[in-house]
């Protein structure tokens, strides 16, 4: 398939009550990791890159990869630019072929961001790519993102039904206690905070910094209104778990489909994981009436 706008499968989620896994990729290994974890589940999925691994890897060579792995495994798959401040780089990833794109303008003053979001929907609806926009700041590491964890705030549901409404966003993504990275302890989120944003706001809501938090937290946040799921760390880990794994067995092996083969499959086996949490395995299937 070609790579899809993924508002048909996340309000898909959104009307049966379960949620899209979103993961972030950093390499070819990645990429084939999510997208035949997802067809082995049978699920819609979106794969995403933060501007780092844009920089990293280049817009062009990702998106290429991303599109033959969707021709070749047979499932919805949407391509996603993640916290992106740089309304450049979103122009230059939709005319790659991304199909939805997030714009992060938590660095500016509240009007200026609404005014950045506004122009980003504006110019991404023309060309039929769905966007999504945060309030409130996650805390924790991302790519060269850090957001101290003083500096967090959690979305104020008040405030969130005025960005949607003044922006004309598509999911909004909430801050509600998770952060980026690795927790020190266990994340303990807001639950009656998710509940009060889902009152006033009947957008598809997405949960950043998903690694890490417990599998029934995730749930109730499902439950609460989730609809998307992004995750990055808990790929991460595994995929360096299986290169060290293999060094310390081997300590001379030099033939990367070794060693990258066996990070692949640790990925893979994450990713199927995370898709039945959300509870949308077979999603794909019903999509297509199958
Ligand atoms: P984690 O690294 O905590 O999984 O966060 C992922 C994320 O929110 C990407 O935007």
């Amino acid at each position: 398939m070609s790579l899809i706008n993924p508002l048909s499968f996340i309000r898909k989620a959104q009307e049966k009550g379960v949620a899209i896994a979103a993961f972030n990729v950093h390499n070819m290994e990645t990429i084939q990791a999510v997208v035949e974890g997802a067809a082995e589940e049978r699920a819609p999925v979106i794969i995403q890159t933060t501007p780092g691994t844009l920089k990293h890897a280049g817009i062009p060579f990702v998106a290429a990869c991303v599109k033959e792995a969707a021709k070749i495994y047979d499932v919805p798959v949407a391509l996603h630019v993640d916290h992106c401040p740089s309304y450049k780089m979103i122009v230059q990833c939709i005319q790659n072929g991304y199909t939805s794109v997030m714009i992060d303008g938590a660095e500016l003053p509240y009007q200026e961001n609404v005014a950045l979001v506004k122009k980003v929907v504006e110019m991404a609806h023309f060309a039929g790519v769905a966007v999504e926009g945060e309030l409130g700041r996650i805390g924790g590491t991302e790519d060269d993102m850090t957001v101290d964890e003083r500096e967090a705030t959690f979305t104020v549901p008040e405030e969130a039904k005025d960005f949607v409404e003044a922006t004309g966003i598509d999911t909004l993504a909430i801050a509600i206690g998770t952060a980026h990275g690795v927790y020190k302890g266990e994340p303990k989120l807001d639950f009656e905070r998710l509940s009060a944003i889902r009152n006033l706001v009947d957008l598809p809501l997405v949960l950043h910094g998903a690694s890490g938090v417990p599998d029934d937290s995730i749930k109730e946040a499902v439950k609460r209104g989730i609809c998307k799921i992004n995750i990055a760390t808990e790929l991460k880990l595994p995929m360096a778990q299986a290169i060290q794994e293999c060094f310390r067995s081997n300590p001379k092996e030099n033939d990367p489909r070794k060693y990258m083969g066996a990070a692949k499959e640790a990925v893979k086996e994450v990713v199927r994981e995370k898709i039945r949490l959300c509870s949308c395995s077979g999603l794909a299937d019903e999509i297509r009436g199958v």
